[in-house]
């Protein structure tokens, strides 16, 4: 049997009155590479916003290797606002709110659709700085100084990321003065950084061209093999989703329409539907 990474339990997102994410349960696998797919709008970042601790999500539990992680229900003036369904199912568990750096620490790293760049750090330092953020989780160099070893390690470390992904020779530059496509990989050598167990990508082919992307997909499963990782990504670029996922996972206003291989969901009416907005048996 496959080991249980990450799972969720009806996960909601209310902003006011719109439900963003209704009612999300899904599951990921370890050594997998799953797409989150779906039209605009439909709630792919935000329901990475609520497992990361960007968001707090309105109803739902996310778990990380079988323990929760996150988890919430309607309180407060949400329990009379509330639109989505399952209001009652997580009253008696205990409220779960991480911040992203606790989500961080514990082992899942992500990249933004939008590119998140510390601006004003040399490529170098956006990747040491990650680092450094993972090392803090120990219990003794939150009270003591990292030692001169530990911080010569982290330097090797990072200039060895640096290189894995080309960027070696431009680690004195500004992060911002990089090309875009570049940007996209210290992105993600950055969330490598933080030594996690699982990737979520968000875009991760967003503006590039198709050998571009041909190579990110290359580049997915090399690192994820090479780091054990388990990937969890959003993107728009089918070619790449249908040749490189294992499963799939398509929403549509929030809720989830199909799952499963890509033959599979390739054929499914419901997502050709959504994805074109016609339907034929309207
Ligand atoms: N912070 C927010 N406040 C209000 N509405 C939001 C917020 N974030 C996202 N939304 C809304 O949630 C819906 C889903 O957005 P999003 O998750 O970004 O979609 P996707 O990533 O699938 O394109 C959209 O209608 C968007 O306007
Ligand atoms: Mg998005």
């Amino acid at each position: 049997m496959a080991e249980n990474i990450l799972r969720l339990d009806d996960v909601t997102m209310q902003f006011g009155g719109v439900v963003a994410v209704n009612n999300l349960s899904l599951e990921v696998n370890k050594g997998e590479i799953v797409a989150l797919i779906g039209p605009n709008g439909a709630g792919k970042t935000t329901a990475f916003n609520c497992i990361t601790g960007v968001y707090e999500p309105t109803n739902g539990v996310v778990s990380f290797f079988g323990k929760p992680i996150v988890a919430n229900h309607p309180r407060g003036k949400m329990k009379k606002t509330y639109a989505g369904e399952n209001a009652l199912k997580y009253t008696k568990l205990k409220t779960i709110d991480p911040t992203p750096d606790e989500i961080t620490k514990l082992g899942i790293a992500r990249t933004f659709q939008n590119i998140r760049l510390w601006k004003s750090m040399t490529v170098f330092d956006n990747v040491l700085t990650a680092k450094h953020m993972r090392a803090k989780q120990n219990v003794f160099s939150a009270t003591l100084r990292i030692s001169a070893a530990e911080e010569r390690r982290m330097r090797e470390e990072t200039m060895a990321l640096l290189e894995e992904q080309d960027l070696a020779r431009y680690a004195d530059d500004l992060a911002t003065s990089l090309p875009y496509g570049l940007q996209r990989r210290l992105e993600i050598a950055r969330a490598l950084a933080t030594e996690p167990q699982l990737l979520l990508l968000d875009e991760p082919a967003a503006g590039m061209n198709p050998q571009e992307t041909q190579e990110l997909g290359e580049f997915i499963v090399e690192i994820k093999n090479k780091y054990d990782l388990t990937i969890f990504m959003i993107e728009h670029h089918m070619d790449l989703v249908m040749q490189f996922s294992d499963r799939i996972y398509v929403i549509d206003f929030g809720k989830l329409i199909c799952a499963g291989t890509p033959e599979s969901v390739q054929a499914d009416p419901r997502v050709i539907d959504a994805y074109l907005g016609v339907s034929e048996h309207e």
